[in-house]
């Protein structure tokens, strides 16, 4: 018998919906493989059901993925119609938060040699970028905490809070240690602003602190300026990011870019032992919506970091060499310069994992 696992899907948004489904059978096939079966349970939360009903995430809901499931894929949440974003941060911001998902975990990995927008690199035939971004995922900017004064006027402030607490930070800077040592990495790269906001010190001591019981690895510092400047220069050199929620959140798009770009790019959020929740790192696109032309390879590679998340490293292979062969033979959507549809690379995918050894 396989073992069989529940995983709740919140499509949610724009092409949330049609990537997440297009991505199912793919992700399907590789547990298949595996010798494991996926439940997918289906959850009607976004902005349409917000409109309808008034409800963003209730609490109902929020304890049962906290308490039955074992992982949740979700699209992207974002619509026009909702323009304070509130069941977003409800939802999205919301199960990040509550379930504690403390790492956000985003790879950026070149998977094809064309589809880095920069040059080659000196004396080398192609690039091999090759990083993770641990972006801490439940404080920093993100909280909501502050305040408006004199809305309206002349005078009007409006103050929003940064938080980073000793807890938080040490925890995610532990996790990216960890993760580095388990994987043969050999350099961590801490990134902060504190030349300009004295509260990101923290970071620095934490930095040093927890890397004094990780004498085998590398480690550096950099203002965040500094090292999006030298992502794009040198990105090579770097193996391990971990960074703020704020700041993590703007350096995983330029990380996407420098490897295809959003529709490429996967993210796990993650509290070890836990249920994580598996995402693409881009939005909703509302100008893709219908069109076909939304690219599901992030949302198929979320089901990857799902799949290894849930121990089934063999499926995760799986799905990452379905992707490999897809861009190989040009079976992409128009964002990588092709001429498939959503669902002719979805089917690409989900036949290459039915059809391998
Ligand atoms: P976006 O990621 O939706 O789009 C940015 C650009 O990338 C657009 O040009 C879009 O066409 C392109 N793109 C994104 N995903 C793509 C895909 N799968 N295939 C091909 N091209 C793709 O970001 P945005 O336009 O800033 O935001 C739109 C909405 O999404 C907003 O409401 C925003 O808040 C929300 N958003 C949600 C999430 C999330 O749910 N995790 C992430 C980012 C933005
Ligand atoms: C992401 C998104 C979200 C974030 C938005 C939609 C709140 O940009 O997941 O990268 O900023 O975390
Ligand atoms: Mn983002």
């Amino acid at each position: 018998m396989p073992t069989q696992y529940t995983i709740a899907v919140i499509g949610g948004d724009g092409i949330g919906p049609e990537v997440v489904e297009t991505a199912i059978p793919a992700i399907d096939a590789a547990a298949r493989k595996s010798d494991a079966s996926l439940a997918w349970e289906r959850l009607p939360y976004g902005a349409e059901h917000y409109l309808e009903t008034g409800e963003t995430l209730p609490e109902k809901a929020f304890r049962h993925l906290r308490d039955d499931v074992h992982s949740i894929l979700l699209g992207a949440l974002g619509d026009p119609r909702v323009p304070g974003n509130e069941h977003a941060r409800d939802i999205l911001l919301g199960l990040r938060f509550k379930l504690d998902l403390y790492i956000n975990f985003r790879p950026c990995t070149l998977l094809h040699a064309d589809l880095c927008p920069l040059k080659p690199a000196a004396g080398n035939a192609s690039r091999a970028i090759d990083f993770v971004i641990f972006r801490e995922n439940t404080a920093g900017s993100y909280l909501g905490r502050g305040a408006a004064h004199h809305v309206g006027t002349p005078q009007e402030e409006q103050v929003a809070e940064e938080v980073h607490t000793a807890v938080k930070v040490e925890r995610i800077i532990r996790a990216a240690f960890a993760w580095a040592e388990a994987h043969g990495k050999r350099r961590v790269t801490m990134s902060d602003k504190s030349n300009a906001i004295p509260a990101h010190r923290l970071w620095g001591r934490l930095f040093e602190q927890v890397g004094a019981e990780y004498s085998s690895i590398e480690q550096e510092h950099r203002y965040v300026d500094a090292l999006a400047m030298e992502l794009v220069r040198d990105p090579e050199r770097f193996e391990v990011i971990v960074t703020s929620n704020l700041f993590g959140d703007i350096l995983s798009d330029l990380g996407a870019e420098l490897v295809g770009g959003l529709g490429v790019a996967a993210s796990g959020n993650l509290h070890p032992g836990r249920a994580g929740l598996f995402e693409p790192v881009h939005g909703s696109a509302p100008p893709l919506v219908g069109t076909g032309q939304a690219n599901p390879l992030a949302a198929v590679l979320s089901g990857g970091l799902m799949l290894a998340d849930l121990g089934l490293e063999d499926g995760a292979g799986r799905i990452l060499a379905a992707v490999r062969a897809a861009l190989a033979e040009g079976v992409t959507t128009p964002d990588l310069g092709g001429h498939a549809t959503t669902r002719d690379v979805g089917r690409f995918i989900e036949e290459h994992i039915a059809g391998a050894a």
